[in-house]
């Protein structure tokens, strides 16, 4: 199992629409290491363009079934979209403990990776408990600035490894927030993560082909 190196698309407009397609071309270039695994997690409405390219998630599923439930995404449409996994309660998109564990067994039922976000160190360890594929730590007040969180806050990515060892050895841990050059991933993965999400620094690059090769580089 490599790490992962996830690029998370946001709603950014550089990675919406043909933005997205394009992305996933350029990210395709790094596809195939055997260092780390490149994956791009997109709006629901580009899954379908942009699996056919590269690795794809979800940014968000609900745990409705088949039936009338408008406007929720249904893990088997994302599923059958072309989407391989799905991120869970990220912090722009937060969802009440109950409802992660929904949308983990309904992934689950519909063979999607799980990575479910936590804010902290505690919920890290309460969300472990509920048996995602990976759990990804985020400090909000870092995500979308310089200052990544292997730098600003080492010790909330080893306090959260610690604890998901101890909580539910199966699951592994991932981190995100600021992260933006090799240095970061590296110290991510000395650290005991299993590798990063990350954002603006590609997304909103001039060079996202620069952006992601600084990144890989940390592998
Ligand atoms: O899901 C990853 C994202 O929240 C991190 O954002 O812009 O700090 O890389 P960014």
């Amino acid at each position: 199992m490599n790490p992962l190196l996830l690029i998370n698309v946001k709603t950014y407009e550089q990675g919406t629409g043909r933005n997205a397609v394009r992305l996933a071309e350029i990210a395709k270039k790094f596809s195939g290491s055997d260092k780390y695994d490149i994956i791009l997690a997109v709006q629901p409405t580009d899954i379908a363009a942009v699996s056919k390219i590269i690795s794809t998630y979800a940014q968000h599923i609900d745990s409705a079934e088949y039936g009338s439930h408008t406007g929720h995404i249904l893990p088997e449409a994302v599923k059958a979209a072309g989407a391989v996994g799905t991120l869970i309660n990220h912090s722009e998109r937060p969802v009440p403990i109950g409802e992660i564990e929904r949308n983990i067994k309904r992934a689950k039922q519909c063979g999607l990776v799980t990575v479910c976000c936590a804010p902290d160190p505690k919920a890290v360890e309460q969300i472990a408990k509920l048996g995602p594929d990976y759990v990804a730590v985020e400090p909000p007040e870092l995500i979308g600035g310089k200052i990544s969180v292997s730098t600003a806050k080492p010790e909330v990515i080893r306090k959260s490894v610690n604890l998901v060892n101890l909580a539910n050895p199966n699951v592994k841990v991932l981190c995100g927030a600021g992260i933006h050059n090799k240095q970061d991933v590296s110290t991510a993965l000395k650290l005991g993560t299993v590798g990063i999400l990350v954002a603006s620094a590609v997304v909103k690059s001039e060079d996202p082909e620069m952006a992601i090769r600084e990144l890989a580089g940390g592998y």
